[in-house]
């Protein structure tokens, strides 16, 4: 009977390990824009392979670059319909879900990234990741790409370069205002039509870092990059509330541990890449790097700086001071 017994025990456990086994994974789709070869890609890429080492039973990630998936116009809606559970678009993206985020658009306000940085990890950098919770979007917080550069057709050295030409934007009103300010023409256009369009000339010019330039080829096709560091292009990873909520509490600190981490690895690779990627382009002949001498460039600031007075009010006074005291 015993015997009997410890064998029915036995077999009700090896069934149970069977159906266990059998689980699915909890699959996670980290869907972006950019190449593998950026801060963004590799950070993705590190993040898939910390949760398969620690999680690799329970959690599956499977990321899509290049907008294989989504463009991030779209990405955020796919989010919260559950179709994709992260993202990480530009801080530029986020109009429809907050205002506020509009301050990281805002030209010539941080100096360098050690000041974004500081302002990121600041109590009010830190409040804005729950910022959109409401909308259903869970901010799990900032990775770095870089300053941005202007890239043309033709040399851009004073405001007066710009005058006429068309640029491709991101989807922000502050990037609007800001080539407005300069009597050029911005477009919102997805980033997977900006190699086309600057190709087929459809476009004069775009405003990005050298990661994305370098890695998308933009170079290739724009024969003159202005060196402005004029403003920031940052991410938010996000994910939806509903997917975060229904984690189980075991996993949930373990998933937000790895990409902690991950974005820590990206954040260092962004650093890098705005050096080696800029150095690749200039060793290519393909593109002539503009520097700017403090003459030229403060004219940039006078001309694009008052487009703050704009959106001060939707973005708070308070976190604008906020952002500007990190410079220090
Ligand atoms: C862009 O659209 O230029 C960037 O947001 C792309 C990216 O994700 O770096």
């Amino acid at each position: 009977m015993r015997k009997f017994t410890a064998g029915l025990f036995m077999a009700a456990a090896m069934m149970t390990a069977t159906v266990a086994q059998a689980a699915e994974p909890i699959v996670i789709k980290f869907s972006h824009v950019v190449a593998e070869n950026t801060p963004k890609g590799q950070m993705a890429n590190k993040f898939r392979d910390l949760i398969a080492e620690r999680l690799g039973d329970k959690v599956k990630v499977e990321v899509y670059p290049s907008s294989q998936l989504y463009g991030d116009n779209k990405v955020l809606e796919a989010m919260l319909l559950g179709d994709v559970q992260i993202a990480a678009p530009s801080l530029s993206k986020f109009k429809k879900y907050t205002k506020k985020l509009q301050l990281f658009d805002l030209p010539f306000l941080f100096k360098d990234m050690a000041a974004a940085e500081k302002f990121q990890q600041s109590e009010a950098g830190q409040k804005l990741l729950a910022s959109m919770r409401k909308k259903g979007v869970v901010g799990l917080g900032y990775l770095h790409n870089g300053m941005k550069q202007i890239s043309a057709s033709k040399p851009l050295r004073t405001p007066a370069d710009a005058d006429g030409l068309k640029f491709r934007i991101m989807s922000s009103d502050v990037l609007s205002a800001q080539f407005e300010a300069v009597n050029a023409v911005p477009l919102k256009k997805p980033f997977s039509e900006v190699f086309t369009l600057l190709q087929t000339k459809a476009i004069d010019g775009q405003e990005n870092t050298w990661s994305n330039i370098y890695s998308k080829k933009f170079f290739e096709v724009q024969e003159y990059i202005t060196a402005t560091d004029h403003g920031l292009l940052d991410y938010l990873v996000v994910t939806s509330r509903e997917f975060w909520d229904s984690l189980p509490d075991d996993v949930r600190p373990v998933v937000k541990a790895s990409m902690d981490e991950a974005i820590a690895f990206g954040n260092k690779i962004a650093l890098d890449k705005a050096i080696s990627d800029r150095k690749a382009i200039e060793e290519s002949g393909r593109s002539q790097v503009i520097d700017l001498s403090d003459a030229e460039r403060q004219q940039w600031v006078e001309a694009m700086k008052p487009v703050w007075a704009q959106f001060e009010e939707a973005v708070g006074q308070d976190l604008l001071d906020a952002a500007i005291a990190a410079n220090n």
